[in-house]
């Protein structure tokens, strides 16, 4: 694996330059190698952040799920302009992808939904996401109705869960290096071209 990113090294398309990380990334079994940042702003362009698990991305853009009436979910509604960080310490190696967020649609997040396992489907059912609850016992309530309700699994997809898809109009690969001489490429799409520049670090 190269720990450089340089003009000769580098990939013209950033998805696939991604792409080349994220499977050096994840054939070395990083632990949550899977885990983003990602950033959303209200309407008055106050800022939240949050973890969130990306779940697949291809030059479409990079799909993540949730709650459709969480903060984030809330948020993108009236502003879409979202950021998504990643932060792999083992390799040192950061990338920051900046773009618009729009909802997958129904068809993908059932599939996705039914691919998890049977207690993370009665979970999304059972939280109201984001909202103040009086105490723990609330939510296990809930599971166990929702247990009841479903038990032999077939648990439909909930209305108010699904993915986003941040659709990407700049990337920034981080390549740490010695003497804090760290590699910086940013891709800013250009109409169809992505521009590439190499920036300070
Ligand atoms: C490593 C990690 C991964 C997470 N993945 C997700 C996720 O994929 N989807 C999600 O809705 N919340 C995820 N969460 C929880 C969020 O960080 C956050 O607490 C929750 O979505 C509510 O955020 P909001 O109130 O800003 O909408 C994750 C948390 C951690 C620490």
């Amino acid at each position: 694996m190269e720990k450089t990113l340089t003009e000769t090294n580098l990939i013209s398309d950033p998805v696939e330059q991604f792409s080349r990380w994220y499977s050096e990334v994840k054939n070395l079994q990083i632990e949550m190698y899977d885990a983003m940042t990602l950033a959303t702003a209200d309407e008055a362009g106050i800022p939240s952040a949050r973890m969130v698990l990306l779940k697949g991305f291809d030059e479409n853009g990079f799909v993540f799920y949730t709650n459709y009436t969480s903060v984030k979910a809330r948020e993108i509604e009236t502003n879409p302009r979202a950021c998504l960080v990643f932060y792999w310490k083992e390799v040192d190696r950061q990338v920051r992808i900046l773009g618009k967020a729009e909802k997958v649609s129904r068809k993908e997040s059932e599939e996705y939904f039914q691919t998890r396992p049977y207690e993370s489907q009665l979970g999304a059912w059972a939280s109201q996401q984001s909202t103040i609850i009086p105490d723990r016992s609330l939510l296990e309530k809930r599971f166990e109705e929702l247990k009841q309700k479903h038990p032999g699994g077939n648990v439909p997809l909930p209305d108010f869960w699904g993915g986003y898809r941040v659709i990407p109009d700049a990337f920034e690969f981080w390549q740490g290096r010695p003497s804090r001489l760290h590699d910086r490429i940013r891709y800013t799409k250009k109409g169809k071209i992505w521009e590439i520049v190499r920036l300070a670090p």
